[in-house]
């Protein structure tokens, strides 16, 4: 332990990629560096893992706080999102019995149209109280919210003096599969709160401005994003802007341990991940560069496979861990697609490129679209660099 803190001093003093070894001859923690804006986040890489009892989520932010001081708080809000997605773990689970009375339909519309599922309405709750009462919360939007909430207000003062951060998230993202025990998952994003925050925007009715504007920040903005897979374990996977963290749920002592340290996503695949029925529809590019998968005639000669769960967080993950590439793009019945930027798109695209990947609309990459509405959608084809690459290559080179 003491050989550990004397390390973590040194690695504090000289701020750089530092390793030591343990008594066992084996390199027990380094730091890593990644420059995200002007922010740069040290991450630990534990060797050793996966070795005795494993690393716990809780014991990885601790020492990425250890390591990076000013993001401290940043744990306090993990801690939440953690406990909320092991709630909603057993939420899903326990849905397909009958003395959940959990599935089906709630009866109302969001501000998207879509019918809500009662589980849509549930874990929007238990995400927004874990998320409230940290105290480290300005404002949040999620998918279910009509517009952003405020935690500012005077009925509800949860906001204490440390830094404040801004929350968006999908609670329960593949909500159609849920009925039928299919993988979902919720994504989450986080940016800093800035109490000056000004807009243009018109605000809706019921939400302040400078609570509408400090959700509307490009992916570039990010501090860190997270999503939970519900599906045949929970995996917890994260970016701080220093690689992409991937945890599995031990449920015999109810803790996330890291299973998968830095995420590298091979640079070619041979999957692609659509919902496929759009195929006539899309831009031709597209249709090009998939058709040419298909054969085996893209830039990497990979005969391609398709496969799709239709939840953009099993999609993802099975593509960052496989390569290849998931996309919903934009079509002629819908220009900009189905996801939504803010609590789909840049999160999921921040945790891709984060994992060695690339994410883009087909003409510009999707963490510096400036947002403009709260739910607004974006097209997205993301995955394996090269891969992705030829599609943005086929964009460029469209004229149309
Ligand atoms: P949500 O359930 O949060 O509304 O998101 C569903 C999204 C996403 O998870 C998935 O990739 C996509 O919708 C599937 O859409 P299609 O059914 O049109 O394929
Ligand atoms: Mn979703
Ligand atoms: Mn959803």
């Amino acid at each position: 332990m003491k050989v550990f803190s004397t390390a973590l001093a040194a690695v504090l003093l000289v701020g750089s990629v530092s390793a030591f070894t343990t008594s066992t001859g084996k390199t027990a923690f380094r730091t890593s560096t990644f420059l995200n804006a002007e922010r740069k986040t040290k991450a630990p890489v534990f060797d050793e893992v996966c070795e005795t009892t494993g690393v716990t989520l809780k014991r990885f932010m601790g020492e990425v706080a250890t390591l990076n001081p000013e993001i401290t708080e940043l744990t306090v809000l993990f801690g939440a999102i953690e406990t909320a997605c092991k709630a909603i773990t057993n939420m899903v689970k326990r849905s397909q019995l009958p003395s959940s009375e959990t599935l089906g339909y709630e009866g109302n519309v969001n501000i998207q149209g879509e019918d809500q599922k009662k589980l849509d309405v549930i874990t929007n709750e238990v995400l927004k109280r874990a998320l409230r009462f940290t105290g480290k919360l300005g404002v949040l939007a999620s998918e279910e919210e009509d517009v952003p909430v405020g935690l500012t207000g005077e009925k509800e003062l949860l906001i204490d003096e440390g830094e404040k951060y801004v929350a968006v998230f999908d609670p329960l993202d593949g909500s159609s599969n849920v009925d039928a025990g299919i993988p979902t998952g919720t994504i989450i994003g986080i940016y800093e709160y800035d109490e000056a925050c000004k807009t243009d925007a018109e605000p809706a009715d019921g939400v302040d401005a400078a609570c509408l504007a400090n959700t509307l920040q490009a992916g570039t903005n990010l501090v860190a994003a997270a999503y939970c897979l519900y599906s045949s374990s929970t995996f917890f996977v994260l970016t701080l802007g220093c690689g992409t963290y991937g945890f599995t749920l031990d449920e015999n002592i109810g803790e996330f341990v890291l299973s998968h340290p830095n995420i590298q996503i091979p640079e070619t695949g041979a999957i692609i991940s659509f919902n496929e029925a759009n195929t006539n529809n899309w831009d031709q590019p597209m249709i090009d560069v998939v058709t040419n998968w298909k054969r085996g005639t893209g830039a990497s000669g990979n005969t391609f496979s398709s496969r799709y769960v239709g939840s953009m967080v099993g999609d993802v993950h099975r593509t960052l861990l496989y390569g290849g590439v998931f996309g919903y793009p934009g079509d002629k019945k819908n220009p900009s697609g189905k996801l939504r930027l803010l609590y789909e798109g840049a999160p999921m695209s921040f945790i891709m490129e984060q994992a060695g990947g690339l994410s883009t609309t087909g003409t510009q990459r999707v963490m510096e679209v400036e947002p403009d509405l709260v739910h607004e959608r974006v097209p997205i084809v993301m995955g394996s660099k090269k891969d992705v690459q030829e599609v943005i290559d086929a964009y460029a080179a469209w004229k149309k």
